[in-house]
């Protein structure tokens, strides 16, 4: 549920496009957007809401109101359970968004780059200065409030990239958090930015780091664990290991199928669309294997080809040598290291 654009920070490598002047959802929206996730998922044991932006808790009206509704709506269409989650940046906080994150058992995670050095490099509020303090203090109380599971969105950037074993042993040693899910850089400026092997090795040394503290950490490295230990191809992306598929609900009515990309209008329907034409929420689905490369690669298996998303921004089918390294340095870890197979 991608609320609003706008946001307290200015995050230089932000793929949202904030503060546009857009409208936000309205309530209307709101209700025939959960409508639809509703009667998609009519019986299913679990339904997972995410609220999202910009800063989603500049909203924080739509997300009560949506929760109570989603309520409603899961009673009326026989779904068991509701898993919310809220992904913020954390710097404003009220203790009434706490409580309601507490009444609701709220995965809560807060996006957080390192330490205060680190963090304010790309992470700053909208005039300039860093809101390190303020976020920790707010970290400290979500961890204070009971149900509220709180974790941390870890972006590798520029400042952190070549240190992220120590970003997250500063995490879990002086922020407390204990879940770390480390989010893949997605190259905006049409290529990748980091060198791939060098991203895969040092996702291993950080959850290593985090195993060795009795934390958790997800990454992708952890799409090669799963592919190995199931002996099952995870192609998908977009898609979660239990073959959910991740969408947005986004102002304007509008939904798009890629839930990192808010603006590509191949990826974007109205729900009336989907509704009529259900086989469209497959056309995020890509093409396996599109070039010659792929068919002898040791990675086609968790791989399989770029994303949809990934050749939009990338310009073409054929993929960034940086993300071919990076999969083929995570099947490479996955096949030696015996910590993440069964
Ligand atoms: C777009 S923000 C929206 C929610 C909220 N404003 C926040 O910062 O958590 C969601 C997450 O996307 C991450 N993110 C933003 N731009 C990214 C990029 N180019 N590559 C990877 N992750 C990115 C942020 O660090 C954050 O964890
Ligand atoms: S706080 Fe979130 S939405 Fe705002 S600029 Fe930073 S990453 Fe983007
Ligand atoms: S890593 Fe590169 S070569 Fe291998 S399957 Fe993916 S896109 Fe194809």
């Amino acid at each position: 549920m991608v609320l609003t654009d706008k946001c307290n920070m200015s995050c230089d490598y932000c793929f949202v496009q904030t503060n546009t002047g857009k409208a936000d959802m309205t309530e209307a929206e709101l209700e025939a957007g959960l409508s639809y996730l509703f009667e998609t998922n009519v019986g299913e044991e679990e339904v997972s809401l995410q609220w999202f932006g910009g800063e989603p808790t500049i909203r924080f009206d739509l997300m009560q109101f949506g929760d109570q509704l989603a309520d409603r709506l899961a009673a009326q269409h026989g779904v068991k359970r509701i898993r919310r989650t809220v992904v913020t940046n954390g710097a404003r906080l009220t203790d009434s968004m706490i409580d309601h994150f507490a009444r609701y058992q709220y995965g809560v995670g807060v996006s957080i780059d390192g330490p205060p050095a680190v963090n304010a490099e790309n992470r700053k509020l909208l005039g300039g200065q860093p809101a390190d303090d303020r976020i920790r203090r707010n970290v400290q109380r979500l961890l204070a409030a009971d149900g509220v599971h709180v974790g941390c969105n870890l972006t590798p950037t520029s400042a952190n990239i070549g240190r992220l074993a120590e970003m997250v042993a500063w995490i879990i040693d002086d922020l407390g958090l204990t879940f770390i899910y480390t989010n893949t850089p997605i190259p905006t400026g049409g290529r990748w930015r980091v060198d791939g092997a060098e991203l895969a090795r040092e996702l291993y040394e950080a959850r290593m780091v985090a195993l060795g503290r009795g934390a958790m950490m997800f990454s992708v490295l952890d799409r090669a664990f799963q592919a190995l230990d199931r002996r099952h191809p995870m192609l998908f992306d977009h898609m979660q290991s239990d073959r959910t598929l991740n969408v947005a609900l986004l102002p304007g009515n509008r939904i798009s199928l890629c839930d990192i990309n808010f603006d590509e209008p191949a990826f974007l329907h109205t729900i009336d669309e989907l509704r009529s034409e259900p086989g469209l929420l497959g056309v995020i689905a890509k093409n396996i294997a599109p070039i010659n490369d792929c068919a002898t690669c040791p990675a086609l298996a968790i791989c399989g080809g770029p994303s949809r998303n990934e050749q939009l921004l990338i310009g073409g089918t054929t993929p960034d040598p940086q993300m071919c390294a990076f999969y083929q340095g995570t099947v490479e870890i996955a096949a030696w290291d015996s910590t993440g197979v069964q």
